[in-house]
Order: structure tokens, then sequence, then C-alpha cells
């Protein structure tokens, strides 16, 4: 079966930073995406880089996914016929501190949303889960059989979400399931004009990196070099945003076409460590990147990389562009943009499709 080129797809947290990348995606495979986003942790001048890019306005609803009503709304306007879900909270260490901020915006937040798609007629689902589900795992390549141990949480409410969703498919075979679990997402979109924009300090790698690199930040920390790993130093599986985005225009195509759900790994099935990032990154910058060894972070594991041949399998998707173009891209977005997006003008209400004066006062960020 062929899809209409205009099937709506619904991106909740669309602003954010593998939402974006997914809009532009969907718009080249020639879905019509429309955003849904509270801007929690996301800015809105991100609408107009999307347009800039895709050369097409960006159909866009101010909004939380906390409030079913609104949801709907939104759902049966457009007729939307899947929703990949991003919106969510995605900070592991402040999901430490503060668990019932990821509870109620991660897993309260796909209970809304599912709720609302109940009402409406769309009933297939892309969800955003987290390779942090597996916790530690006992070998490498991660395959996703293997036992999932949630170590923080945030990778708790990735868990319950996963849970959540086979629940309703057992109870309802009219609805279909994709459950993407993400390895470590990098890089930016080739343009330079959409990427990767953290509030403060940040906590992944790549971010830190660049922002090292553009000066802004003195040094690296490598956290560990006594890891079981070629160099001692942490190994991930570091996947660049564009792929990821096309796996979840595959995740789509395979949900309305093949009317099957499915879990699978998102990842390149590579390892890489700390190190080979840092001097991928300088030959791709030019750049010195300054970096000193410090303690082992708390909660890291020593490395952890996807086995790819479901991804493959079932959507037909692998990665297939290389960590030397991830440094690129994330390099020619920092370079570009090195106070992120700057200052964009307030999205205006349109009438009969805004958020309620009852929304939620702790909104669902966006991952
Ligand atoms: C990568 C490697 C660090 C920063 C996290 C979440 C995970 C997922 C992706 C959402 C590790 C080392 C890092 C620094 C360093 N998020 N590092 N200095 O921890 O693998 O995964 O982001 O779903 O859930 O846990 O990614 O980029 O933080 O770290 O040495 O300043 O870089 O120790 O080995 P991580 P990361």
């Amino acid at each position: 079966m062929t899809l209409e080129k205009t099937t709506t797809i619904l991106l909740t947290g669309g602003a954010g930073y593998i939402g974006s990348h997914t809009f532009a995606a969907l718009i080249d495979a020639g879905y019509q995406p429309v955003i849904l986003d509270n801007f929690s942790n996301s800015h809105p001048a991100v609408l107009d880089r999307l347009q800039q890019l895709t050369g097409q306005r960006v159909v866009r609803e101010r909004g939380d996914v906390l409030h079913a009503g609104f949801v709907a709304e939104v759902l049966r306007h457009y007729a939307c016929e899947a929703v990949i879900h991003f919106a969510g909270v995605k900070a592991v260490g402040e999901s430490v501190q503060q668990p019932l901020k990821y509870y109620s915006n991660n897993v309260g937040g796909l209970v809304s949303l599912l709720q609302a798609m109940e009402t409406s007629a769309c009933r297939s689902v892309v969800f955003s889960s987290s390779a942090t589900v597996y916790g530690d795992p006992a070998s490498v390549p991660i395959h996703e059989q293997f036992p999932c141990a949630p170590e923080s949480p945030y990778a708790q409410t990735k868990l319950m979400c996963e849970d959540i969703l086979a629940s309703l498919g057992a109870a309802d075979p009219a609805w279909r399931v994709g459950v993407l679990r993400y390895f470590n997402p990098v890089g930016a979109h080739p343009s330079g004009l959409i990427g990767e924009n953290p509030r403060g300090t940040p906590n992944n790698l790549m971010p830190y990196v660049t922002q090292v690199a553009v000066g802004k930040r003195a040094r690296l920390q490598v956290f560990g070099d006594d890891y079981l790993t070629p160099d001692g130093t942490g190994v991930r599986d570091y996947l660049h945003v564009m792929d990821l985005a096309e796996g979840h225009v595959a995740a789509v195509q395979a949900l309305l076409t093949r009317h099957q759900s499915f879990t699978v790994n998102l990842g390149t099935g590579k390892g890489v460590s700390v190190l080979e990032v840092l001097s991928a990154f300088e030959r791709a910058s030019g750049r010195r990147v300054p970096f000193e060894f410090a303690p082992r972070r708390a909660g890291d594991v020593a490395q952890y990389y996807a086995d790819v041949s479901l991804a493959e399998a079932v959507l037909g998707w692998r990665a297939t562009r290389t960590l030397d173009d991830m440094c690129r891209d994330s390099w020619r977005w920092q370079q570009t943009n090195p106070e992120g997006y700057e200052a964009g003008p307030d999205i205006p209400p349109r009438p009969g499709l805004r958020s309620r004066p009852n929304e939620p006062a702790q909104p669902a960020a966006v991952a």
C-alpha cells in the first residue's frame, strides 16, 4: 500500500531537538507533520528555522499533552493518522531529585495523550523510548530481548510508558505501537539551521564538547579513565540525529502500512569511546578541545551499544552517517549558532484551538 502524500502526523514535543529534525525528515518524505509543543524546553525560533529549511509553512499548536481535551481537538482538527510522542522530560540526574516531575510529565503525559487518541480515530503511535531502559547490560551489543533494568526514575518512566502501550495493544488490536529505544543521538541538520539547544550546562558529551571548542567552556571533564574498555573511557553508540529522524519516518511508515506493533533499538551498532569522540571532533572542527580526566560519573555504565538487526529487519532502516558526519554537523550548528536559537516571536493564538486556562501548572517539556 502506498501512502497519500498528505498523511498527517502529530509530533508532540515537535519543537525539541529530535522532534524538529524529525519534522524536517517527514516533510522530505512527503508527510504533513503538525507540531504540538508547550515550549517549556524548546524555543519558538525553531519554527522559523524549520520554515526556512523546508520552504513550507510550519503547522503548529502551542499546548500541553497533559491537557487531553486540547490534544483530542488538535487530532480531530488536523485528521492526524499517527502520533510521534517526543514530549517529555529527559535529564537523568534531575529525575533522581524530582521524581514526581518525571512520573507526572512522562507517564501522565502519555496516558493523557492516549486518552485523547481514544476519543479520536487515531490509533497509531510511535513512542520515544531510550536505551537507558536496559540499565547496565550483561553483555553488548544489546538486543531488544535483553532484560530491562531501569536505574533512574527517568529510565523507569520510559519502561512504564512501554508497559502502558503494551497493555493497550493487548486490550485492543486496533492499536499499533512503535517503540523506539534510542541510543545516543548527536549531530544536527547539515544546513546548520537546527540543532540541539541545551539550557544551562549541558549534561551530555557532544554539546559539552562543542561548547568547549567554541570557547564557552574552558575544558571537558572526561568522566572515568579506568573502565574496562579499550582506552578506559566510556563507550556509547552515538547516532546522527538525522539518521534517528529517518528512523521515525520508517517507523511511521511501517505502522501505517503493515499494521504491526514493534519495539526496536535505534543506534549504529558501533561502540565509540569518549576519547574517540574527542579526536573525531578535533579532526572535524580543526579546534583543540582541552580536557582533563575526572572521576567516574555516578550512574554511568562502562559501555553499551545496540544490536541493530531487528530495526533493519522490521523497518528496513539503518544508520548511514559516520562519526565524522556527526562531529562536522554538531560543529557547524554550534559555530553558526553560538547562543543557540535567537529569541523568536511568541505564537499567536488561533481561534478554536488554544490551550485552556486550566492548563496544568507544571507542563511537560520536550525531548
Ligand atoms: C556519554 C559518555 C560519559 C559528559 C544519556 C542518558 C540517556 C540518553 C542519552 C535520553 C559517557 C561521558 C559525558 C561529560 C564525559 N538520554 N561524558 N564528560 O550518559 O550515555 O546517556 O544521554 O534518553 O538516557 O543517560 O550520554 O552524552 O551524557 O555521556 O566524559 O561532560 O560521555 O561519562 O561515557 P549517556 P552522555
